[in-house]
């Protein structure tokens, strides 16, 4: 009796499993959906189209609830169009839940890969699971610190920018406009008092931006006086929750506020302007990284003093075509306009954005 129970058992758990899987796999099937990519989807697969003539492109992004992503995102959607089947994955800030997502894509059958890591660390793992099955993968917006060149796996290349440029940029704006403005040194100490809120920790982008920054305001000769320093995740809530506790304990000591992203450069704005900062003439110079829409507005209201356009369209774009001519075993650049560094690096330029030229910015998100 025992054993027949046994066995009815072990039929009933197996037949579970295969249910389980049938309805999974189901879950993931192609969908055709084009309207998926928008950030209220999170969580879930999409694909871009059903035919099964073109290359399948696997994707996984950090989290889709990420401002700059997702246009970064919604760029490679437009770009896939037409060329490849994409299967996007919302690997939601966890890098576990990343690994499995390619291991689903691998066992799916996909031509090639799209990463954005959510652990810049993890990706010899991910590579070495593209190589065992043999497709190429093409990382992006997170690059592995050692650099991808590092990476055991000669079919695996990076597409996004060099950091440091940003962080320059950044300080080069603030360095020009500081010395326009002696009305902004505050307490008239011949000093730049200012706080800095940072993106992710161990984020490649945001290491570079909070130190580059800095040290070119310093090389331009202007002292420099660090209130605070803390990490807003690169998120508009946290950033507003950070400098509202600063303007509470530092209150008109902050003379500059530099952020690692626009992000939460807007979240800054929000608590500054609750403190009844611009308006009758209460000012204070705030500036980011990414050149979003939302920021351009703030530009143009004479708000946020500028940015540093980080260029999505072309770096989702980019990103896709890599994947595709690597999937058809084409030279990996082949129709594109970029070059690879000795990294293997395609790496788009940031551009300071400014009043004086917001056109750029609003034509490399598709605004015009
Ligand atoms: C962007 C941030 C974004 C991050 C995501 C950076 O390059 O500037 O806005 O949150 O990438 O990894
Ligand atoms: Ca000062």
């Amino acid at each position: 009796m025992k054993k027949i129970m046994g066995l009815l058992l072990t039929v009933v758990l197996v037949m579970g499993l295969f249910v389980g899987c049938g309805s999974k796999n189901k879950e993931t099937e192609p969908t055709g959906g084009k309207d998926n990519n928008q950030v209220s989807d999170e969580g879930k697969d999409s694909t871009e189209d059903v035919s099964t003539d073109k290359p399948k492109v696997g994707v996984t992004i950090y989290k889709f609830d990420d401002n700059f992503m997702t246009y970064t995102r919604n760029a490679m959607t437009s770009a896939a169009e037409g060329n490849a089947e994409l299967i996007m994955n919302d690997s939601q800030n966890n890098q576990s839940v990343q690994n499995d997502q390619v291991d689903v894509m691998i066992s799916k059958g996909v031509d090639s890969l799209v990463i954005n890591l959510v652990d810049p660390g993890a990706a010899p793992t991910i590579a070495d699971k593209a190589k065992a099955a043999g497709i190429p993968v093409i990382f992006i917006n997170k690059e592995y610190p050692d650099g991808t060149d590092k990476i055991d796996y000669d079919k695996s290349w990076y597409v996004g920018t060099q950091s440091k440029e940003s962080g320059d940029i950044q300080g080069k704006l603030v360095a020009e406009a500081w010395k326009e403005h002696p009305e902004w040194d505050r307490n008239g100490d011949g000093k730049m008092q200012y706080v800095m809120i940072m993106g992710e920790p161990g984020h490649p982008d945001a290491e570079a931006r909070t130190k580059y920054s800095v040290e070119y305001i310093k090389s331009e000769g202007i002292e420099v006086d660090e209130l605070e320093k803390q990490t807003g995740m690169w998120d508009a809530t946290k950033g507003k929750e950070l400098m509202t506790t600063w303007l509470g304990k530092e209150g008109d000591k902050i003379e500059m506020v530099l952020c690692n992203n626009d992000g939460m450069a807007l979240g800054v704005v929000e608590a500054l302007k609750a403190d009844g900062y611009f308006s009758d003439d209460k000012f204070m110079p705030v500036v980011g990284v990414d050149a979003i829409p939302e920021a351009l507005d703030l530009i143009q209201g004479d708000i946020m003093l500028g940015t540093v356009l980080n260029d999505p369209l072309n770096q989702g774009r980019v990103s896709i075509e890599m994947a595709i001519n690597a999937a058809l075993d084409k030279d990996v650049l082949e129709g594109l306009d970029f070059q690879l560094d000795e990294t293997k690096a395609v790496r788009i330029p940031y551009q300071p954005i400014t009043k004086d030229n917001l056109g750029i910015a609003k034509e490399a998100y598709g605004m015009e």
